[in-house]
């Protein structure tokens, strides 16, 4: 498996997001995790990638995780996924925080994902895992096989995800942080915003 991080800002607000590219070397098949900024720079890196681009996935509805998925899919293809939740939220801009801007977002998305649903890229397999908390759509990704987990806003180096946004929640985080640190001690994780870190590190903070 490729694995790329790329640090994207969004036109919205001040704020640094990291969007990830994972693409599986035989296919050429890859998926993309919160474009929230910068679309040219995430093209450019999947077109020298050469990357068949299956999934556009979005860990939550927040603005700067979302922004530039539709241009995404419009320039080079691929499903836009969200968990149930988000879809509607993704397209409320109270709750994707556009509201706040001067411009309100909206987003069509092309399939829903649930609490364990398995996805696909090429051999590579990630599991959906639902994390609510810092938002009520919040999910994570993990793949067994890498040994590592796409985390979104809910887990980050050293800190969660801000529960006082519209539909966050304290207790809801606190109970999807103990789900994750079920996960291997040694399993990478790799946050919506910041450094990478590991389940085992979070969990002795
Ligand atoms: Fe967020």
């Amino acid at each position: 498996m490729i694995l790329k991080q790329i640090e994207v800002k969004s036109s919205l607000i001040d704020e640094f997001t990291n969007c990830y590219i994972l693409q599986d070397e035989n296919t050429k098949e890859a998926m993309c995790i919160d474009p929230g900024g910068d679309f040219e720079k995430i093209k450019e890196m999947l077109e020298i990638m050469e990357v068949k681009l299956k999934y556009i996935y979005l860990t939550h509805s927040h603005m700067d995780h979302i922004e530039k998925a539709k241009e995404l899919k419009k320039s080079l293809g691929g499903e836009i996924l969200i968990s149930r939740k988000g879809a509607q939220n993704v397209n409320n801009p109270d709750i994707n925080l556009s509201k706040l801007t001067n411009y309100n977002l909206y987003i069509e998305i092309d399939s829903r994902v649930d609490d364990k649903d398995i996805l696909h890229i090429g051999d590579i397999e990630l599991e959906v895992i639902y994390t609510p908390g810092h938002t009520d759509d919040s999910t994570s990704l993990y793949c067994k096989s890498e040994n590592l987990i796409f985390t979104g806003d809910t887990l980050m180096y050293m800190g969660i995800g801000r529960t006082d946004f519209p539909t966050g929640n304290k207790k809801e985080i606190k109970k999807s942080l103990k789900k994750l640190f079920m996960l291997p001690d040694n399993t990478f994780v790799y946050p919506g915003h910041g450094l990478p870190t590991t389940i085992k590190d979070e969990k002795e903070r």
